[in-house]
Formats: C-alpha cells, structure tokens, sequence
C-alpha cells in the first residue's frame, strides 16, 4: 500500500473513496472501510505520518488538503452509517413486526401439588382435634435437631440418618426431621401443648421411595396424665378420616431416642384392606410412621419436670401417605414437575 500510496495524489485518494464507499451495502462491511480509511494505519493517517518527509515549503498546503479530504471522508462515512443503520432496523422492526390483533396465549390450568393437598387435609383432621401449626427452620442448629432430642455428639442414633451439614458452619444442619419444632415449641410456651409441624426436610439419600428432600408431618401432645391408649386413639381416628375407611392401626414396638417406649405406626394395607398382597408383602400392614411417649430426657432439655408432665409424639412422611392415598409407585415423581402427572390430581 505504502508504495502505491506515494504515487497516488490526494484527488486520486479522495476519487477511490468516492468510488468505494458507494459501493457499500451494508454495515458491517461499512465499519472494514472505515477502518481502511480513518483507522490507526489508514490511508488518511498514513498520509498525515507522510507530511513530515515533505518539503517545509509545501507542508502547509499539503496539510490542509489532507485535511480536507479527511473531513469528507469522515463526513462521508457517518452519512452513509446513518442511512444503513435506519435501512437496517426498519428491516428487523419489519421481520418482528407483531400482530397484536392476535388472541393471547391462555395460562395453563395449574392445580394444587398433592403432597400440598394431603398436607392441607391432615393439617384439617388434626386441627380439628384442637393441634395447631407450628413451624420452624429448615437450616436448623444441631441442637434442635439432635441434643434436645436425646441424640448427644456421637450418639449412634445421629448415624441412622444422613444428614446434610451446611459447609463451613459447624453446628448447624438441613434439618433431618421435623422433630427440632416440637423443642422449639416446648421452649416457647407451657404445657398444655397440642401442636403439629408440616414441613420439608432433607436427608442424603435418593432411589424410588426416597429423595433428598421430603416433607413430613409431627404432632406432639404435652399434658398431665397422658396415656399411650390417647395416641392410638388419634392415630386410628387419622386414619379413618384421612383415608375415608375404618383401616385398622396396630403399634410395633420399636426405637426412638426422643419417645419412651416408642413404636412404629403401621395401618391395614389400603390396597387389600388387610388381607395381604404384594404391597404389603403379604402381611396385611403397611408402616406410615412413628411414635412414642415423649422421653423423660427430651423434657428436661426443655427444663419441664417429667415427673408432672407426660405426652405422646409422632411423625409421618407426607409423599408415603400421598403414595398410598393415591397409589403412587415412585416418589420421584413429585419432584420432577411433569404437568401430565401433576394434572391427574387436580
Ligand atoms: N423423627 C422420626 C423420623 O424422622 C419420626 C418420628 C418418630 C417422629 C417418632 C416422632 C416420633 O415425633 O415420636 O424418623
């Protein structure tokens, strides 16, 4: 170019520019002549570098031609941009142009989760027996979820469920149950308590009946002279309102470290109504929970005298109730958003 360039007079130059640019179609090949032009080592800055070599006589009028032709081409250039940069968006308002004279796009029809629903309905069933909701934290310190529970630092209960601790934060944990809102509430206010805790909690596990996340659902009843026959009575009665048929409820002897003596909760099979099938395993029960007289140790980790107050607990999963309720075979499912499977609720 350099060489080309010196031969060139500043007509020739300004009559090429002339010539090219109205050859340009569009931007983007107006910017590659902008640059060749007026760029860093453009034809106009080159001619400028070029003044020094020039005799001091004719620098002068050199200068200023140069400059003229500078200031058309400038002039030149961001006319043209004008132009093709209005050619440009009438071209894209034209190609997305809306039609607003078309009718709008109806909202899906959504409907309620159902382990939102079976939620609503025990929370229903057990209000009306005089529990009210209680709730707490998912992010929970240990010692809701685990001391106060009669679960000390390397107590082999701790092990049996695996608990999600939160990274850099030494005591607290995604809560493993919702068991830490019966202490919370035991702290807060004196016996009588009647009170429930709906709620999602988290445990390290995941394959067809277990998921990371689930919700469960607590009760707990605190007052003088509470026997275990009143918990199987509310547990029978759940059933029978929850399910809408008189399934029987058997308590399992078992363990917890919060409850003294403890038991598993389990109901007749909803699918054979006790007479045994592949569900139930032939047995004719089917486990939906746990439950227990409040231990000794969990009331005086709320200062309340064990020997002047008694009380039952208990706890279900609410995805196993949504599943037998509705004969659901993979609790996945609830979690995986799919409106087919959520639609067949509503
Ligand atoms: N917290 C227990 C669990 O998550 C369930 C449970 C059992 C809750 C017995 C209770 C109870 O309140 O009394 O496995």
């Amino acid at each position: 170019m350099a060489t080309t360039e010196k031969e060139l007079t500043l007509d020739d130059l300004s009559r090429l520019f002339e010539t090219q640019i109205s050859a340009i179609q569009d931007l983007p090949a107006l910017e590659n002549l902008r640059v060749e032009w007026i760029g860093k080592k453009g034809h106009i800055p080159l001619q400028m570098r070029n003044l020094g070599k020039v005799a001091e006589a004719e620098r002068k009028i050199l200068g200023q031609k140069i400059n003229e032709v500078k200031t058309k081409v400038e002039s030149e250039l961001d006319r043209k941009h004008k132009t093709l940069f209005a050619q440009s968006l009438n071209e894209q308002l034209e190609k997305e142009r809306v039609d607003v004279t078309l009718p709008g796009v109806p909202l899906a029809k959504t409907c309620e989760h159902p382990v939102w629903k079976v939620q609503a309905e025990l929370v229903k069933i057990f209000s009306n027996c005089g529990f009210v909701v209680e709730m707490g934290p998912e992010v929970e310190h240990e010692f809701f979820n685990f001391d106060a529970l009669n679960m000390p630092k390397n107590h082999p209960a701790r092990a049996m469920q695996d608990t999600f601790y939160i990274a850099g934060e030494k005591e607290l944990v995604l809560r493993t149950h919702t068991s830490p809102v019966q202490i919370r509430t035991m702290l807060l206010q004196p016996p009588p308590i009647r009170m429930i805790c709906p709620g999602r909690v988290y445990r390290s596990d995941y394959d067809p009946t277990h998921s990371p996340m689930f919700h469960q659902i607590e009760g707990l009843l605190v007052d003088q002279d509470v026997v275990m026959g009143d918990l199987k009575g509310l547990l029978d009665h759940m059933v029978k309102e929850f399910f809408g048929a008189s399934l029987g409820v058997r308590l399992r002897p078992s363990f917890f470290p919060f409850t003294e003596p403890s038991a598993e909760v389990d109901m007749a099979c909803v699918f054979c109504s006790g007479k045994g099938c592949k569900t139930c395993k032939q047995t004719g029960w089917i486990e939906i929970g746990g439950c227990g007289m409040v231990d000794p140790e969990v009331f005086k980790s709320v200062d309340l005298n064990p020997e002047k107050w008694s009380g039952f607990a208990f706890g279900m999963g609410l995805e196993r109730m949504t599943m037998l309720k509705y004969g659901v075979s993979d609790l996945r499912s609830f979690f995986e958003s799919d409106q087919r499977f959520l639609r067949e609720f509503s």
